[in-house]
């Protein structure tokens, strides 16, 4: 698909429970707006243990897995698909450092020096090439089974 010429990519952007807890979801959203993306969709949802884990898969081997998953399930997140030219490098730009103490330090303007606190309540994610992308997207706009965790009424508390 063309947009006058400019091929434009999706990317996954997700707010983590810390990021929903604090309120910085209509901050974000407007800042990732004024960024020159178009939020395709959005979707406020709850992980359980077996989606996070599938989720965060190739970081099972990690000693902080079992914290990440306890983490990730500790709340509701909001995921987006975000579109623009070059979206995926330019979301995880925009977010910052892995680390949050460490963008605050180098990336002041950063998402997660905005609103984050460590390398586990960093706040945000993205999706790190075009294949996460891809898996990340239909993980969650695709897959069938999410009427037990789907709670409408999140999208407006939130
Ligand atoms: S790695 O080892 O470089 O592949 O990992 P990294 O890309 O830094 O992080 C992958 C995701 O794991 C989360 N993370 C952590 N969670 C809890 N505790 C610790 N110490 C920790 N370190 C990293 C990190 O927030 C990344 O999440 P996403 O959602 O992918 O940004």
């Amino acid at each position: 698909a063309s947009n006058g010429g400019m091929e434009t990519e999706k990317t996954l952007a997700m707010i983590k429970p810390d990021g929903l807890r604090g309120n910085y979801t209509d901050r974000i959203r407007r800042a990732i707006v004024e960024s020159g993306f178009r939020i395709l969709k959005e979707r406020v949802v709850e992980l359980d243990e077996d989606r996070a884990s599938r989720f965060y898969a190739e970081h099972s081997s990690k000693s902080f897995f079992p914290t990440l998953v306890k983490y990730m399930t500790s709340g509701p997140v909001c995921v987006m698909v975000l579109e623009k030219q070059n979206a995926i490098a330019d979301w995880r730009a925009m977010i910052g450092p892995t680390d949050a103490t460490k963008a605050k330090a180098t990336h002041p303007n950063s998402i997660r020096a905005m609103c984050g606190l460590d390398s586990e309540k960093n706040c945000v994610h993205g999706s790190d090439s075009l294949q996460s992308a891809q898996r990340e997207i239909s993980f969650f706009f695709e897959e069938t089974v999410w009427s037990l965790s789907e709670s409408s009424h999140l999208s407006q508390v939130f």
